[in-house]
């Protein structure tokens, strides 16, 4: 069924309804398309644009449509141009004529962006509640090795020892971050545009802020024009998604490399690799390899979205219906992509003894005894230079900083006495890393900690916002 017509002579040639359907994808906006139409038919039954007797009528089908599209009773036909028009066609089967009342003051360009913000809302809530699980992956492993040092790395090559929890908790402060543009997004996203009609209001009485406060929403739309053509929430979503997605592909780079033969730090789990189909041997970190590779998506799914609303005039334009494939797609792909990391987090081992041993290689003690120099008020420069030559020492004579003999050390600077043995060491170089946010073992614990609460208050906020609006829903 299409909602148009009447002034038209011919029907649409075949390649341009077959060019101009959507209902094939935008059906999942169905739920939010009859819950929104319940909150119109309110304000029309309440400003007496429907009589009492249709509006029951009305409201009883909306409700055994609802129950029928839940249980696919109810689906779409191929004469059905859109997800609005296929529930049209639902009503008027049950209650004939009056089905098309619901038209009244509302045009299917305010319906969809309507529509669409109630879905987005609904998952974003589903992709934090994923998110804050992650994190909780993510913090536990954290704390499993905390006490454990590590090489850390700049350019991948060996540049001063870590706690490894607090190389793995690091991730945790990205993903809040994400979970921060999420909130953000939520109240910016609270815009109801019901009432905004095609274009330019109505002129019937509704009420678009009885209408919004019906929906959940925190306000209504300002300017009518603006309603109908605002996808910035959509953008925004997208954006998020690429940094989500951005973030997985980092973890996913180091797991892939971690999992290597050559640095055989992370044992991941069977559960959580595939294998070859020619090379019996092979245990592959597909999960890692997929979160790293779907980043492309998201930020294609971003980019096309973007590419499509420059220079788009305002209003309405049927460009717009090109903004639900790609945001339905980054959607799926992360309900996909997030419970696989957090698994494949969870159930990774690491090699605590081969960290351990790698750690002070690479001289990656160097920084060390130029700050040893330093705290005894020699100028930074030249604190540089001697643990440089330090340095050129050992790769001479074949040895790590640590292997350095007290009088080797002293030759190179008279200042380089017994102390700076102390701190030549892994477990002195973690422990002497003290400023807020560094590496000791017993600061990386406070901020997995503070990590882990802020994680708590998110999930207590997040499931707050899903019964809430899973009580809108619900009316
Ligand atoms: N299917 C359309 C979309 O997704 C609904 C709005 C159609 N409006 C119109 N004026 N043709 O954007």
């Amino acid at each position: 069924m299409v909602l148009w017509g009447g002034r038209f002579s011919e029907a649409p040639q075949d390649s341009v309804f077959e060019l101009s359907r959507s209902v094939h994808f935008d059906w999942r906006l169905a739920p939010y398309d009859i819950r929104s139409s319940k909150a119109h038919l309110a304000v029309l039954e309440r400003n007496k644009l429907i009589n009492s007797e249709d509006a029951s009528k009305i409201s009883r089908a909306l409700n055994e449509l609802a129950e029928e599209v839940a249980t696919s009773k109810f689906a779409p036909i191929d004469s059905d141009e859109d997800v609005h028009s296929a529930l049209e066609r639902g009503l008027t089967e049950k209650i004939g004529a009056a089905g098309g009342a619901l038209r009244a003051g509302r045009s299917r360009n305010d319906q969809v962006t309507t529509d669409l913000r109630l879905f987005s809302i609904d998952h974003m809530l589903q992709v934090a509640d994923l998110v804050v699980k992650l994190q909780d992956a993510i913090l536990a492993k954290a704390t499993e090795y905390a006490d454990d040092p590590a090489p850390g790395f700049t350019h991948i090559q060996h540049a001063q020892p870590l706690s490894f929890g607090h190389e793995l908790a690091k991730h945790a402060h990205a993903f809040a971050r994400d979970l921060d543009r999420i909130e953000d997004w939520l109240v910016r996203t609270s815009v109801s545009s019901l009432g905004a009609g095609a274009l330019a209001g109505s002129s019937l009485p509704l009420d678009p802020q009885f209408t919004a406060k019906n929906l959940g929403f925190e306000r209504s739309f300002e300017n009518s024009i603006d309603a109908v053509s605002d996808r910035d929430y959509v953008c925004e979503a997208l954006f998020i998604f690429s940094m989500i997605g951005n973030h997985l592909s980092r973890i996913g780079e180091e797991w892939t490399l971690w999992a290597s033969t050559e640095f055989s730090w992370a044992k991941v789990s069977d559960a959580y690799s595939t294998g070859s189909s020619i090379m019996p041997q092979k245990k592959n970190p597909d999960v890692a390899e997929l979160a790293r590779g779907k980043a492309g998506r998201f930020i294609g799914n971003l980019v096309a979205v973007l590419t499509v609303l420059k220079a788009l005039p305002f209003a309405y334009n049927r460009d717009l219906q090109e903004d639900k494939e790609p945001l339905f797609d980054s959607f799926d792909t992360l309900f996909l992509t997030l419970p696989a990391v957090t698994g494949m987090i969870s159930t990774t081992n690491f090699d605590r003894q081969k960290m351990a041993e790698a750690a002070p290689k690479g001289f990656s003690l160097a920084t060390e005894i130029a700050d040893y120099l330093v705290r005894k008020n020699i100028p930074f420069a030249i604190a540089h230079e001697s643990a440089g030559k330090c340095v050129a020492l050992c790769e001479k004579t074949s040895r790590e900083l640590h292997q350095l003999t007290a009088s080797e050390l002293h030759s190179i600077h008279p200042q380089l006495d017994e102390g700076v043995m102390v701190v030549l060491s892994v477990d002195g170089a973690l422990k002497s890393r003290t400023t807020s946010g560094g590496t000791a073992p017993s600061l990386v614990k406070s901020q997995i900690q503070a990590a882990q609460a802020r994680n708590d208050l998110t999930r207590k906020e997040i499931s707050r916002k899903v019964a809430k609006f899973s009580e809108m829903m619900n009316q």
